[in-house]
Parts: C-alpha cells; sequence; structure tokens
C-alpha cells in the first residue's frame, strides 16, 4: 500500500440548499519522499484537500490514510496525536501569534512532547537555523518582512521532524526571489526524506515539484 492513499474523498460544507461541494470524488496515492504539487484555479478544492490530508477536516465520506493509519476513523485524540507525529502544516497565511517572539512560535507544536524548555527552544533554533532565521529568533512577529514570516511558518511546521509537511501556498504573496528560497529549502527538506505536499498557483513553484494533481471543480483533472 502507498505511503498516503486517499479514495474517493467527497466533502460538502453547509446543508440542504445551501450545500457546497467543495471536493466531489478524490483518488489518489502518493509514495513516501515525494515532492507532489496542488494546482488549480481558486475555489477548486485544494485548500480543502489539503486540510482534509492534515486531519483537520473530515471528509463527508471517502478515505484517507497515512502509513496505512485510517486517520478519519481515528478519535479525536489520537487523531490529534497522528497529526503531532505524522504532519506539519503550512497555512495559507502564516497564522503567527502576534504577541509571541518568532522562537515561541516555533515552539508551540511542541506543547505537549515531553522535554525541557531548554529542550524545546533548542528544537525551535534548530528549525530556525534550518530556514536561516537563528539571528531572529527573539523578535515579534511584526518586526520581521513576509518571507521571513512565510520561514517562521516552515521552522513551526518542521520543529517536530515530521515525514509529511503540507503547505498551502508557501510562496503566496512573496517576490521572486523569496520565492525561489523558499522553494530551495523545501527542496533541501524533501531530500532529506520529507514527503512534501504543497498548493501552489506558481508554475515557477511547480517545477519543483515531482509531480503535479490538478483540481478543476473538485475533481482531479490530472495526475502526473
Ligand atoms: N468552511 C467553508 N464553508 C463553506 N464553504 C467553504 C468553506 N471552505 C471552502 N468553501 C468552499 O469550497 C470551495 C473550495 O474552497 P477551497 O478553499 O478549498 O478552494 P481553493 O482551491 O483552496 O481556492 P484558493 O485558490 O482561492 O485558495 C469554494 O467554493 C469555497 O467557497
Ligand atoms: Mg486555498
Amino acid at each position: 500500500m502507498s505511503f498516503i492513499v486517499a479514495e474517493n474523498l467527497v466533502k460538502q460544507y453547509g446543508n440542504g440548499d445551501a450545500t457546497v461541494s467543495a471536493i466531489s470524488d478524490i483518488s489518489f496515492q502518493i509514495e513516501s519522499g515525494e515532492f507532489i504539487g496542488i494546482m488549480g484555479e481558486s475555489g477548486a478544492g485544494k485548500s480543502t484537500l489539503l486540510s482534509i490530508m492534515g486531519a483537520m477536516n473530515a471528509p463527508t465520506s471517502g478515505n484517507f490514510m497515512v502509513d496505512e493509519i485510517d486517520v478519519y476513523s481515528l478519535r479525536q485524540e489520537q487523531r490529534a496525536d497522528f497529526r503531532r507525529e505524522f504532519l506539519g502544516f503550512v497555512f495559507q497565511s502564516f497564522h503567527l501569534l502576534s504577541y509571541l517572539t518568532v522562537a515561541e512560535n516555533v515552539m508551540l507544536p511542541l506543547t505537549t512532547v515531553k522535554a525541557s524548555r531548554k529542550q524545546k527552544r533548542a528544537m525551535a533554533e534548530e528549525a530556525l537555523n534550518n530556514v536561516g532565521l537563528n539571528d531572529k529568533a527573539n523578535r515579534l512577529p511584526s518586526r520581521i518582512s513576509g518571507g521571513e514570516k512565510e520561514r517562521v511558518a516552515i521552522a513551526r511546521a518542521i520543529v517536530n521532524e515530521p515525514p509529511v509537511l503540507l503547505a498551502d501556498e508557501p510562496t503566496g504573496n512573496l517576490d521572486n526571489k523569496t520565492k525561489h528560497k523558499i522553494m530551495e529549502l523545501l527542496q533541501k527538506l524533501n531530500t532529506r526524506g520529507v514527503t512534501i505536499v504543497m498548493v501552489t498557483h506558481s508554475l515557477q513553484c511547480a517545477k519543483y515539484a515531482q509531480r503535479i494533481l490538478y483540481v478543476s471543480d473538485g475533481l482531479l483533472v490530472e495526475n502526473g
């Protein structure tokens, strides 16, 4: 069985007359160590698909499996454990907490990890080092640039060293040079064995992926 398996995923939001069908029927498989791009028009269902893969949005029907674990048959707490162990998530907007420093933001996923504050701080510094931001650890998010915020979000997603990194438009509002820096960073993580699934609108960014899943109107129209 493949590392990641999606079978006949359907996601509808709302109910009755107000039902929106975000994902109609999507199936695919991803092997461990792949770098996958997800592309498609605005509203096609990309973020919905990624949030299902992120174990945070139950599909209306269908199955989603990682490492032979049927993610949505897990109870809430088990699923939270699964998420912490397997997944790093970079959101479409950075979701950094403005009242915490860069290092404290990166330490957030470690809340339930059994380690001393000092050890957690060291893990955060290691992750920040990986994204080239070790010198900004004590700044507040309001005092760093957009590209740096993106890198903090990536550091936070990898601080647990998860085998899978899901990124929703990690280069959304960045200039070309910064975009390439972020993509090179993702590529570096991928060569170290991290499986990456990245939503992007950018053809330049998509070139870093080994395979593109193209979503249109809630369906997978291309897989290759
Ligand atoms: N929480 C929600 N409640 C109701 N409808 C939603 C919700 N989230 C998304 N949708 C709808 O589902 C469809 C798919 O949305 P989704 O966010 O997955 O698109 P997307 O491909 O990520 O778009 P974009 O490129 O603009 O980010 C859209 O029609 C959207 O309006
Ligand atoms: Mg989206």
